[in-house]
């Protein structure tokens, strides 16, 4: 005997009935992202490891623990991609796609790979639908992205959703701002734990992240980063009155420095109070260096991704389209199961959605399958009403039965079943 062999921890099988949710939260997702003039773009699942160690920073969690790395047969580390961003700045790079004002505005959705310890709404595979803008310094360009991410969550109905923003400023204003961070923490540093006592040094901007109960308390009453903009302290100003104008509520949080090294300015995250400790659904921000880093021009440029799966967990019932009618047809007899089956294809080519069981078994069995599998209407079909030219049709829920022509009962019911989604 075999053993059974089950899906790695931390990975999901995404089965047939939570299907109708992806598809409901990734249609939004095409469709907003078109809507606001993304086009979409497929790249690889795994990509050089350099790649990631370049963008996301050597001595992020990410790349530190976090990376699924292994050696190409010639020996060339490759690795799973723990994010898109990465990926999609290499691939417009690669292509030219700066150069052309039509593919500036790009956006994905796909899984994604990190070995984090797996957790309600945290998985080591999980998706995500993103988007980048590039080639903008306009503050607008921010506002636009944080609308689209903003809306993508209020279209879905989601629940208690809070959007927080901060500016990480430029380089140089965050150099200035670093030292005055140290300089602060170094007076607390018995009272943070060993891991911000570690990074205080390399990033003292990560302390500010740590949700270790005492560090928080000690960085409660840190400098705040914004205080310390000069340059960028226009372009962050622009980006809350452009977020004020369109009405889209925000709160400011100077703690949001992020995990992954590529961002400068503007940084925002969108959470949700009905989520547990894992409630961040969306998050992003500019990354004006990014391209220079992985061997680009200078080009500026924005963008976001959303966990797929949190969304999903926090989807309302009020978001998802009644599903198709099911038409069931029962037909037996030697004339009935194939009349059934010619049927079957006619309601099909109408855009119906219907099913029948090829085996014939009795009417009671076959009424018996078509409320398991919840079909709204089943037409009985046997040898007397193929003779007759007529079938039965039986609505299942009120049980009431009537009889329709043959020949018509495909176009009756494409008509009785119009939905919006029929093709
Ligand atoms: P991130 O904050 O690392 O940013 O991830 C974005 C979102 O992906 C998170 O807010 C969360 O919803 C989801 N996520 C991350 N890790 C997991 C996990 N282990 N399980 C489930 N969901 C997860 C980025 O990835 C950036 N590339 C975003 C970006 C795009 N910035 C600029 N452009």
């Amino acid at each position: 005997m075999f053993t059974m062999i089950r899906a790695i921890k931390g990975i999901k099988d995404i089965l047939p009935d939570q299907l109708p949710r992806w598809n409901v939260v990734e249609g939004a997702a095409h469709r907003l992202a078109r809507c606001y003039g993304f086009r979409e773009i497929r790249i690889p699942i795994f990509e050089i490891t350099e790649l990631y160690i370049r963008s996301i920073g050597g001595t992020t969690d990410i790349v530190e623990k976090e990376m699924y790395t292994f050696n190409d047969r010639d020996g060339t580390s490759l690795t799973l991609r723990p994010e898109g961003t990465a990926g999609v700045v290499r691939a417009i790079i690669e292509h030219g796609l700066a150069n052309n004002p039509a593919t500036r505005k790009l956006y994905y959705i796909g899984p994604m790979f990190r070995h984090e310890r797996p957790q309600a709404g945290r998985f080591r595979q999980f998706n995500q639908f993103g988007v980048e803008f590039i080639g903008s310094t306009s503050p607008k360009a921010d506002v636009e992205v944080i609308s689209l991410l903003w809306r993508f969550f209020s279209t879905l109905a989601l629940p208690s959703i809070t959007l927080e923003i901060n500016s990480l400023g430029q380089p140089p204003e965050r150099q200035r701002y670093k030292a005055v961070l140290l300089t602060y923490l170094q007076g607390k540093i018995d009272r943070l734990c060993g891991n911000c006592q570690r990074r205080m040094e390399f990033n003292p901007l990560r302390v500010l992240d740590c949700k270790v109960m005492e560090c928080r308390a000690v960085t409660e009453s840190a400098p705040s980063l914004i205080d310390y903009l000069s340059t960028s302290a226009q372009h962050f100003k622009d980006v809350r009155a452009g977020l004020e104008d369109l009405g889209i509520p925000y709160s400011l949080n100077s703690r949001l420095v992020r995990g992954l090294d590529y961002y400068s300015m503007t940084t925002f995250e969108v959470t949700s109070s009905s989520l547990g400790a894992q409630n961040t659904i969306g998050a992003g921000g500019r990354y004006d260096g990014l391209f220079e880093v992985l061997g680009g021009k200078s080009t500026p440029a924005i963008g976001f991704a959303v966990g797929l799966e949190r969304v999903i967990s926090i989807l309302p019932e009020s978001a998802m389209p009644l599903p198709n009618p099911l038409v069931f047809i029962a037909g037996f007899g030697n004339r009935g199961l194939p009349a059934s089956f010619r049927l079957l294809e006619a309601l099909r080519s109408k855009g119906v959605t219907a099913e029948t069981d090829h085996y014939g078994s009795s009417l009671k069995n076959l009424l018996r399958l078509a409320d398991r599998l919840g079909a709204s209407f089943t037409i009985i079909l046997g040898d007397e009403e193929c003779m007759q030219g007529q079938v039965l049709l039986r609505n299942m829920y009120t049980k009431e039965q009537e009889t329709i022509p043959l020949n018509s009962a495909p176009d009756v019911l494409a008509n009785r079943l119009k939905t919006p989604n029929s093709p």
